[in-house]
């Protein structure tokens, strides 16, 4: 194993670091590539067909050119679309962004659980599974905030969040019958952690929020044991499209170790 090979994470814009920050916890030494499909935001709200073959697109190219030791999909939507056909068609380990529904079935005293995703995520056979196999007997209440991924990217790029979004989105749990019970809610969106305050703040005390972020970066750390690392050049973040806010996020991926910026 190359000590200079990267993890590469990827993800449709900036959600992705919500993850890139427990993998930066677990393993500070390991050279990272992040990359946004910003040319492609939002995912949520795409089709499955369209998703998928965005995501085996990049994610090919981007294996033939940076080599990396291994792929995390660290985005819900193109994890719960398109992990299986990815793992398909590359030799890579694949690292998929799953629900955490099982954290929260086990946190949950209410037995009564709030899930956010986008809309693509919430509509997925996968999430149903994951709903029969770890939360039988619990009351999963979803709701598609496709809002939010804006706001988070808003947020990162220093711009106010702001509050009628946050709202809309705890109201669309909080409105569903039984939607006063949830006191565990899923982030199944790897931007909305980046607005865990401005959630945990609008729904209040007695509510937990849960997400996949750390059980990935364990799932990383267990995927590469005994190898070697070693940062040869500095991290870098590319994204798939040169708009002009793009500067404007240099200062947010300086604080997660990315410190230059490169369009594909
Ligand atoms: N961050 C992505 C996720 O985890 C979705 C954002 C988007 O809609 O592109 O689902």
């Amino acid at each position: 194993m190359d000590a200079a090979a990267p993890l590469l994470l990827f993800d449709s814009g900036v959600g992705g670091l919500s993850v890139l920050d427990e993998v930066r916890k677990a393993l500070p030494q390991a050279p990272v590539i992040y990359a946004a499909d910003n040319g492609g935001l939002p995912y949520g709200t795409k089709s499955e067909a369209e998703i998928a073959a965005r995501v085996c697109g990049l994610l090919g190219r981007m294996s033939e050119r940076f080599r990396p030791r291994l792929i995390c999909i660290a985005c819900n939507t193109a994890s719960t679309i398109a992990l299986a056909m990815v793992r398909d068609v590359l030799a890579v380990p694949i690292v998929g962004t799953v629900p955490a529904i099982k954290p929260a079935a086990a946190m949950t005293r209410s037995g009564t659980i709030g899930l956010l995703g986008t809309a693509a995520t919430i509509r997925q056979g996968y999430v149903d599974r994951l709903q029969a196999e770890f939360a039988e007997g619990k009351t999963l209440l979803r709701f598609a905030a496709s809002e939010l991924v804006g706001a988070a990217e808003e947020k990162l790029r220093g711009e106010p969040v702001d509050p009628a979004v946050i709202a809309r989105a705890v109201a669309g749990l909080r409105d569903q019958p039984g939607g006063a019970a949830i006191d565990t809610v899923v982030l199944a969106c790897t931007h909305f952690p980046l607005l865990r305050d401005e959630l945990a703040a609008a729904f209040g005390t007695g509510v937990g929020f849960v997400d996949g972020a750390s059980g990935i970066a364990r799932r990383i750390v267990h995927l590469t044991q005994g190898q070697p690392f070693e940062r040869t050049v500095p991290d870098r973040a590319l994204f798939t499209r040169a708009n002009d806010d793009l500067a404007a996020l240099a200062p947010a991926l300086h604080r997660y170790g990315l410190e230059r910026m490169e369009v594909l």
